[in-house]
Formats: structure tokens, C-alpha cells, sequence
């Protein structure tokens, strides 16, 4: 494997400093053992969730990307995993609640099929996103319905070999800003842009972007992956999950 996939286990002590945002990498394919500790710390609400998946797969999936969620959360807030309490904003985004209200440690996470991504900061929005590469997904139409204008122009000027991977590196940067400000699709997607052309800087265009740093990112071979946080002060430190 190439050596950029591979992601340092954290220090035993970890520290959230206000200038870093802490990204973990994990998957999602656990053994029974670490499956049933996931399950163990989950609310009421989580467990109703996760039984209403049709598939096992994605059930499992659901709960081990909660149950690390609560665990790595549970790190940064010293508190046990299980009592951990979640709020939910209008469109869905969930922070975490303490006594006094919202908790100063922010998080985000995006999961796709065994791959899951976390993104965790102290008294900053943030939003991250990730996808697999797929060709057979990143057709013309598609770009012409949730791209703006000005990615689309962009995208057109790229060979056809740098297409798909561009249009995911568009895909997971708009994503990553709509989860950032935590409004869902109520954000038009074509009222902002971000850049897209493969090893060139990452920006973007919207009306608050003063307010935003991008950052994209390959969390595995043929994934793409983009977080979005407030200020630019920050720096990524990335961090490898394992159970
Ligand atoms: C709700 C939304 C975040 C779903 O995103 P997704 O790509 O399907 O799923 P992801 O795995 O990236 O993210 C899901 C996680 O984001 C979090 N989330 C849910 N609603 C959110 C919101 N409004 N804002 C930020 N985060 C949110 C949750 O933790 C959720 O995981 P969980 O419920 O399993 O814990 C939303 O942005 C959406 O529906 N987007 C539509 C996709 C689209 O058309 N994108 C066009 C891009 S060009």
C-alpha cells in the first residue's frame, strides 16, 4: 500500500487543541466482539435505527459508525461512551449536548460502504464528506443537475481520463460545506462552487467563504474525501481507528 494511505495511531494522551481539527479513518467491518461493544453504548433511539435497516450489512455497518463515533467522542469529552447525549439541528445534523447546552467539541462524520470518516474540533462548524470513485455514476447528467455553473465549465475542460475523479473531488467538497453549515439540500447546490480540477488547489466560492477553509483528502485508494471548518486557523491531524 501506498505509504500516504498509511495513518498514525494517536498519541495515548490526545489533546484537541483550538487550532487543529482531528480526522479518524476507520472500517466498519468489525468482528462480532468489537460489533457487540459498539451496540453496548447505544441509546434507545440509536438501537431503534439500526433495526429498521432491511440489510444486515448496512445495520452493522450503522452501528459500528455510531458506536466508534461515541467512542471517539467519548475520548475528547471524558465521558463514558454510552452517556453521551445528541442534539439534532433542523436538517438532521447532530452535535453534542452537555448540561449547559451545546458542547464546544464539534463533530462530523460520513460513511460509505465499509469506510468511515470522522471529523472532531473544539468551538468550530465543521463538515466532512466521502465517496467512492465510481466512473459509472459520474455522467454528464448528474453534473448538470448538482453542479454550478462555473464547476460545470471547469469539468469540461478536462480530459475524459480526469472526469470521474474530478467530479468526485467536486461531489465530496460541496458536500462537505452543506454538512459544515448544517442545512441540508435548503442550500441551492449551484449557489456555490468549488474548485475540481485533480492536484490543484481545493477553494470555494460561496458567499460566506471568508467564514470557511476546505481541505481535500484520499482516505483510502479510490475514495475522495473533503472537510470544510470554520476559520481558516486550523490544522488537520489524522488518525487511524482501530479497535
Ligand atoms: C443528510 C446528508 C448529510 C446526507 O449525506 P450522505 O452523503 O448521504 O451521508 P454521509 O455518510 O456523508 O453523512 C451522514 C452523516 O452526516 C450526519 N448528518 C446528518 N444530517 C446532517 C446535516 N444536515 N448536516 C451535517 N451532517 C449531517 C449524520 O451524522 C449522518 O450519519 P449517521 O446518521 O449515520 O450518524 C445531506 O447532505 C444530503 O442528503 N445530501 C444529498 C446528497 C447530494 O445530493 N449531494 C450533492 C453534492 S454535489
Amino acid at each position: 500500500m501506498d505509504n500516504s494511505y498509511v495513518w498514525p495511531r494517536p498519541p495515548i494522551n490526545l489533546e484537541l487543541a483550538e487550532n487543529e481539527i482531528h480526522v479518524w479513518r476507520a472500517s466498519l467491518d468489525l468482528n462480532k466482539e468489537i460489533l457487540d461493544r459498539c451496540a453496548s453504548v447505544l441509546s434507545q433511539d440509536e438501537k431503534l435505527r439500526a433495526s429498521r435497516f432491511l440489510f444486515p450489512g448496512d445495520r452493522d455497518h450503522f452501528v459500528a459508525a455510531r458506536g466508534i463515533l461515541r467512542e471517539l467522542l467519548g475520548k475528547y469529552a471524558v465521558s463514558p461512551p454510552a452517556l453521551l447525549q445528541f442534539q439534532y439541528g433542523a436538517h438532521g445534523k447532530p452535535a453534542l449536548l452537555t448540561e449547559n447546552g451545546k458542547s464546544p467539541i464539534r463533530f462530523n462524520l460520513s460513511h460509505s460502504r465499509s469506510l468511515a470518516v470522522y471529523g472532531f474540533a473544539r468551538h468550530r462548524e465543521l463538515g466532512i464528506d466521502l465517496e467512492p470513485i465510481r466512473p459509472e455514476f459520474a455522467g454528464e447528467a448528474i453534473a448538470e443537475r448538482h453542479f454550478s455553473p462555473r464547476e460545470l465549465e471547469e469539468w469540461h475542460t478536462l480530459t475524459p481520463g480526469l472526469r470521474a475523479e474530478a467530479f468526485f473531488l467536486c461531489w465530496t467538497r460541496k458536500e462537505a460545506y452543506v454538512k459544515a453549515r448544517g442545512e441540508g439540500l435548503q442550500i441551492p447546490l449551484a449557489s456555490f462552487s468549488v474548485t475540481l480540477t485533480p492536484g490543484q488547489p481545493e477553494e470555494l466560492q460561496s458567499v460566506d467563504s471568508a467564514r470557511w477553509h476546505l481541505h481535500s483528502f484520499e482516505p483510502a485508494p479510490g475514495y475522495a474525501a473533503a472537510i470544510v471548518g470554520e476559520e481558516k486557523d486550523w490544522r488537520l491531524l489524522q488518525w487511524d481507528w482501530q479497535p
